[in-house]
């Protein structure tokens, strides 16, 4: 055998006790560029080659969830251009990695306010998304125009709608009901959270869903995160001793 050459699946991770969900806000592009004295639009295409190396790695390692930070509510407000690139780069990222999906048996999912989202990306959206509607190896779930505050407001006009109709009685509204008016709803909630470029904050990203999560952030910048340090965080994941607010 080629030592050389690494196993899709390190030893030391423990196969039988991975997240079932894995959740990651992608940071630090802008950064990343601006120490290369490159404009932050270069970043952002380095980005998303992490995020092809990242689904890949997920799908190696049997990952079954990977939802990604790729668009928040709030980077409307960033410049034009660059808003008008990160759109350009997820159409590309579509169009360019559908018959991956397709091959490699991943069903894509978006969350968010997708009808905010450019008609030329919604329609190669929509079409990866039936075109692996089917498909049960990994399902990668892209949060686009997300936010959590944005989840939460829509959640409760649906729920208080129902009980305006007489169609709900609020009495009866329990945690179970709200996760399933979330856009998240019949995903478990993520078991591991991972922020790359160091910033301490969860900037709006499945704020209900979190609850118990476990958060790692790393320094690393979104376009320099690997295979290595993300099967070392699985690693460190394996160690923890989640409690669920209970005792050890
Ligand atoms: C944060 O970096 C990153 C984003 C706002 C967008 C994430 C987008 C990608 C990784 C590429 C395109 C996505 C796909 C799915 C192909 P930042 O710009 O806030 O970095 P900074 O904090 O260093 O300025």
């Amino acid at each position: 055998m080629n030592s050389s050459v690494s196993p899709p699946v390190p030893e030391d991770l423990d196969v039988s006790k991975l997240p079932g969900h894995v959740a990651i806000i992608m940071d630090g592009n802008g950064r990343w560029a601006k120490k290369r004295l490159m404009n932050r639009i270069k970043g952002h295409q380095a980005g998303a080659e992490t995020v092809r190396r990242i689904v890949r790695t997920s799908r190696e390692i049997g990952i079954p969830l990977l939802t990604l930070y790729a668009f928040s509510t709030e980077n409307w407000q960033r410049p034009e251009i660059e808003v008008a690139t990160l759109m350009s780069l997820l159409k590309k990222f579509l169009d360019t990695e559908r018959n991956e999906m397709i091959e490699n048996n991943i069903r894509l999912n978006a969350i968010g306010q997708i009808e905010k989202l450019p008609e030329d990306v919604r329609i190669s959206l929509k079409r990866t998304m039936d075109l692996t509607e089917k498909n049960e190896g990994m399902i990668l779930n892209l949060a686009l125009s997300y936010g959590g505050r944005a989840e939460i407001v829509d959640m409760v006009k649906a729920i208080a709608g129902k009980a305006r109709d007489c169609k709900m009685d609020p009495d009866s509204i329990t945690p179970e009901i709200v996760a399933d008016h979330l856009y998240t709803r019949g995903m478990p909630d993520p078991d591991l959270l991972i922020r790359t470029s160091g910033e301490m904050r969860i900037s709006n990203f499945l704020l209900w869903q979190i609850a118990y999560t476990e958060i790692f952030i790393t320094d690393t910048l979104w376009p320099d995160f690997g295979k290595d340090e993300f099967v070392k965080i699985l690693i460190d994941f394996q160690r923890r001793e989640r409690r669920f607010g209970n005792v050890g």
